[in-house]
């Protein structure tokens, strides 16, 4: 029976997706940049041709929705494909806003590919990824990569691409987290909700070529302040607007604006670093990684956990 294993590493975005153009083949309403981050990572074994479709996920099985998102992307695979049989584990926190669907469709679409005897280019994983989970666009690629919003009615040229190599910049994303549990509102639900009811939506949607723009070209000249700016920008222009919508999607906690404001106070004290936030109150700084360890220590004071993350490689084949 073929199978195969892949290991993804998840990405967080610098300049955020939020609101799709197209709910059926996920495309996104703006382009999106991000950078992927090691040692957290999905590790996805898929055994094409089993007694029956089975999900197991962290070692439980998976829920009938989890179930229904993966075995639908494997019918994109192959329609006539046989019973398949998938096991999956993140070494990080599910669903905490810490960008585990990112990391667990990419690992997905290239087992599942490589168990099916399809050979894809990584454009092409890019698109299949994207049927998943949006963010699972970028996690194909490793370091810096934009995911194009693309023109075609049938998202063929909605895809991620590289933008920088892993080793492009010696910089670190410190994760600290405030609430390690389940999200409140699923990223897609709550896209979906603040596009149908936030008037601030339209705004959102013509503000995001420009940070688009900026943060290519900070991140191509290691500009820390200038990728700061733009970074801060997207994330409180996606939350705003979350936060407007009716009733308000509203993922921060206390902990959230704490570490919010301790990044501006080092900032004021000569560390260069900006923050982001996603789908839950956790908050990503990045930073030098010669100014890692003190902001670590900082956030640590407060939150439950901090990790620290460098960037990672591409979506690979391990067994
Ligand atoms: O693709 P999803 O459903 O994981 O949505 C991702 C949404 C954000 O994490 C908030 C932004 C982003 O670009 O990753």
């Amino acid at each position: 029976m073929p199978v195969a294993t892949a290991v993804a590493h998840p990405n967080i975005a610098l300049c955020k997706y939020w609101g799709k153009r197209d709910r059926a083949l996920n495309l996104p309403s703006v382009g999106s940049l991000s950078l992927t981050l090691a040692p957290f990572s999905t590790t996805t074994t898929v055994e094409w041709g089993a007694d029956f479709d089975e999900l197991v996920l962290n070692g439980r099985t998976g829920t009938a929705a989890e179930a229904s998102k993966v075995f639908g992307l494997l019918d994109l695979i192959d329609s006539w494909r046989p019973r398949v049989r998938v096991l999956t584990e993140n070494d990080f926190p599910t669903a905490a806003g810490l960008a585990s669907s990112s990391s667990g469709f990419a690992a997905l679409a290239l087992a599942a590919t490589t168990a099916a005897g399809q050979k894809r280019s990584a454009e092409e994983l890019s698109t299949l990824a994207r049927r998943g989970s949006g963010s699972a666009a970028r996690s194909i690629f490793g370091g810096w990569s934009e995911w194009k919003l693309g023109e075609r009615e049938d998202g063929l040229d909605s895809y991620a691409f590289e933008i920088a190599p892993q080793d492009h910049w010696d910089v670190r994303m410190i994760v600290a987290i405030f609430d390690a549990g389940p999200k409140s509102i699923s990223s897609r639900d709550g896209m979906l909700h603040t596009q149908q009811t936030s008037p601030y939506y339209p705004a959102w949607v013509q503000s995001a070529p420009r940070d688009l723009a900026e943060a290519r070209s900070a991140i191509r000249n290691r500009d820390l302040a200038a990728l700061g700016t733009v970074m801060e920008r997207s994330a409180l222009r996606m939350h705003a607007c979350m936060m407007a919508a009716d009733p308000a999607v509203l993922y921060w906690k206390s902990g959230s604006l704490w570490a919010q404001e301790t990044v501006r106070m080092l900032r004021d004290q000569g560390i260069p670093c900006a923050w982001t936030m996603d789908a839950g109150p956790n908050v990503k700084v990045l930073v030098p990684a010669a100014h890692a360890g003190v902001v670590a220590a900082r956030l640590a004071r407060v939150a439950e956990q901090v990790h620290v993350l460098e960037p990672g490689g591409p979506a690979r084949i391990v067994g």
